[in-house]
């Protein structure tokens, strides 16, 4: 079946991560430093509450910006949202959210950091995890690749054409990442290396060279030139 025919049986849950403390940003708040006239964590949560494929969205906040995040929701009129305190980690922000979900088939995680979601990601990520149960957005790598060890050795050059760099959305099966949740509890960096630990197949689909994470301050400045280009 299509994802035009499915659309109104859907049950998708959004949850945006928006927790953490910036550390390699300088610990300023990346995710309400303002972008192009609103706060980052705004584009992200604007285009879930634009996108009818989603009926809910948790967004995950810190102790530092729960008040603001909750000021937000109001002023932009989220109706599709409520927030929660997120968790020292990422995956264990992504944990609340998960538990705040109800009823869903379909869960969509993203960084609040990445401004730039699409409902074309949404829509692409959607349709390809309805193939496996899981599916992410990726882009290929654009620089060789080096593995190295503690030294600063060279210990590897993985081919590159068979290299991609993981984004958000990452799309699941809701019953398939909570199982992961409950089974992995070493620290991981994202979402599909919970189900790849459990064996499950993930599919990567076409993510966006502009769906990047503001990480550090040279990012912010990216984020900034797109903004104004979109
Ligand atoms: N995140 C979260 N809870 C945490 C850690 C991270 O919700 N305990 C969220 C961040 O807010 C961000 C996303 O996960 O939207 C990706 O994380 P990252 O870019 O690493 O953000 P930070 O953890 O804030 O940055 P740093 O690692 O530099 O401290
Ligand atoms: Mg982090």
């Amino acid at each position: 079946m299509s994802l035009r025919a499915q659309r109104s049986n859907l049950k998708v849950g959004a949850i945006i991560v928006a927790a953490g403390s910036g550390e390699r940003i300088d610990n300023i708040d990346k995710i309400f430093v303002p972008l192009g006239g609103k706060p980052l964590l705004a584009w992200s949560v604007d285009t879930c509450q634009r996108c009818d494929l989603v009926q809910q969205i948790v967004i995950t906040l810190n102790n530092n910006n729960f008040e603001l995040g909750q000021n937000l929701v109001k002023e932009r009129a989220w109706s599709k949202a409520t927030i929660c305190l997120g968790g020292l980690r990422r995956q264990d922000s992504v944990k609340e959210g998960l538990r705040k979900l109800k009823d869903c088939d379909w869960a969509i995680i993203h960084d609040g950091a990445r401004p730039f979601l699409t409902l074309d990601l949404i829509q692409n990520g959607l349709k390809a995890a309805m193939e496996t149960g899981a599916a992410i957005a990726a882009v290929p790598v654009k620089d060789t690749t080096k593995l190295a060890d503690d030294a600063g050795l060279i210990t590897e050059t993985p081919q590159r054409d068979k290299l991609w760099t993981a984004q958000t959305p990452q799309i699941f099966r809701f019953g398939m990442i909570t199982e992961a949740y409950k089974k992995v509890t070493n620290e991981v960096t994202d979402d599909a290396t919970m189900v790849e630990r459990l064996g499950y197949k993930v599919k990567l689909y076409l993510g966006a060279y502009n769906n990047i994470k503001v990480t550090t301050p040279e990012d912010l400045a990216l984020a900034k030139i797109i903004a104004q280009n979109i």
